[in-house]
């Protein structure tokens, strides 16, 4: 198989618009390829889906290879490097997917030191799960971010429409993302859908290099030193969500009847919008002697200030039922639980 940029057979073309219009295309999930199984979202969307899915039926992929056994031994795995359709194209046709979750990112800050890198591993990886699901007729679910939207975009209730130019790599690719997600599926009918994900808080994995990192590594920092330097300064506001909704989120979505999807790529969702100082305070609720400094960082200062204070996701909402659990009170009593049990502290 030639990949990618293939030519394209019209016949198949006009059959999947013929589908998408009576409906008949949509399917729930049964065989899933994650690419990208070993990062921040992949190493809890993977077990959670082998819990759903059927642990044969959830293929964890990554570049790093083996996995580690938490993701290798549960359950089939196969090594991609998510810039080559090949390898995406034979994980599709071995495992007979119909699914492809399409994880692979470099995060804000860091794809400023590189973004070259940035574009290569987040387009790439893009346009190559587009095609492979062009021509093996998959869904794809490709994370967006309010990394996607810029200094001129709205601050506060940020709307699902609204005006996006980012001014990181991260965000272009995230922007180019969503408009190609959407080329795909109103040119070739693939069943593209896609959320913008607020700053994800999470105890599996650590997120490398974001933006929004600081709220998951000020949990990290009380649990084990008692006392955190803040990258951010105070009032800096984003949104947030604690990772078991960010689960949530992708099964409801790619689950959601089609005929009911007005959007696609992609919907705002939010659970909680906080600044340093909120999160701190809420930590120290249970931690009386956790202290907090500030050394601002400037490039993820900048990043922070151009990104919404809290956005609207009153489509997300409506379209198809997003209703976040946990706000910063629950999130930061587990966040807590876990770490304290995890650390012997
Ligand atoms: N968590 C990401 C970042 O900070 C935003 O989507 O880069």
């Amino acid at each position: 198989m030639r990949l990618p940029y293939r030519s394209i057979d019209k016949k198949n073309v006009l059959l999947r618009r013929e589908n998408q219009k009576n409906n008949i295309n949509h399917k729930a999930m049964k065989r899933i390829l994650i690419v990208g199984a070993s990062g921040q979202i992949g190493s809890e969307l993977t077990p959670a889906f082998r819990k759903i899915y059927g642990s044969d039926n959830v293929v964890a992929s990554d570049l790093i290879y083996p996995l580690r056994p938490e993701l290798a031994d549960a359950g089939p795995s196969v090594k991609i490097d998510a810039t080559k359709a090949q390898d995406i194209a034979d994980a599709v046709k071995k495992f007979n997917i119909d699914t492809i979750f399409n994880l692979a990112a470099i995060l804000s800050a860091k794809a400023e030191l590189n973004p070259m890198l940035g574009w290569n591993v987040g387009i790439g990886a893009l346009l190559n799960c587009l095609e492979v699901a062009r021509e093996y007729n998959t869904a794809v679910f490709t994370p967006s971010s309010i990394g996607a939207f810029g200094p001129e975009t709205p601050h506060d209730g940020t709307p699902q429409d609204t005006i996006q130019r980012p001014k990181t790599i991260y965000g272009v690719t995230k922007v180019t993302g969503e408009l190609l997600s959407d080329y795909y599926h109103k040119r070739f009918g693939v069943d593209t859908r896609s959320v913008r994900f607020p700053g994800i808080i999470s105890n599996v994995t650590l997120p490398g290099g974001g933006t929004t990192d600081y709220a998951v590594e000020i949990y990290y920092a009380a649990i084990k030193e008692g006392k955190f330097t803040c990258p951010l300064k105070e009032g800096t506001l984003m949104d947030m969500m604690y990772m078991p909704d960010a689960i949530h989120a992708i099964c409801q979505l790619m689950e959601a009847d089609p005929s009911k999807l007005i959007h696609r790529n992609s919907f705002n969702i939010t659970a909680m919008s906080f600044g340093p100082e909120t999160i701190y305070a809420e930590i120290k609720k249970h931690i009386p002697d956790f202290t907090m400094t500030y050394d601002v960082d400037p490039l993820k200062q900048g990043i922070a200030d151009s990104w919404p204070n809290y956005m609207d996701d009153s489509a997300a909402r409506s379209e198809w039922n997003w209703k976040p659990e946990y706000d910063l009170q629950s999130m930061t009593v587990d966040m807590l639980k876990v770490l304290k049990e995890r650390f012997n502290k």
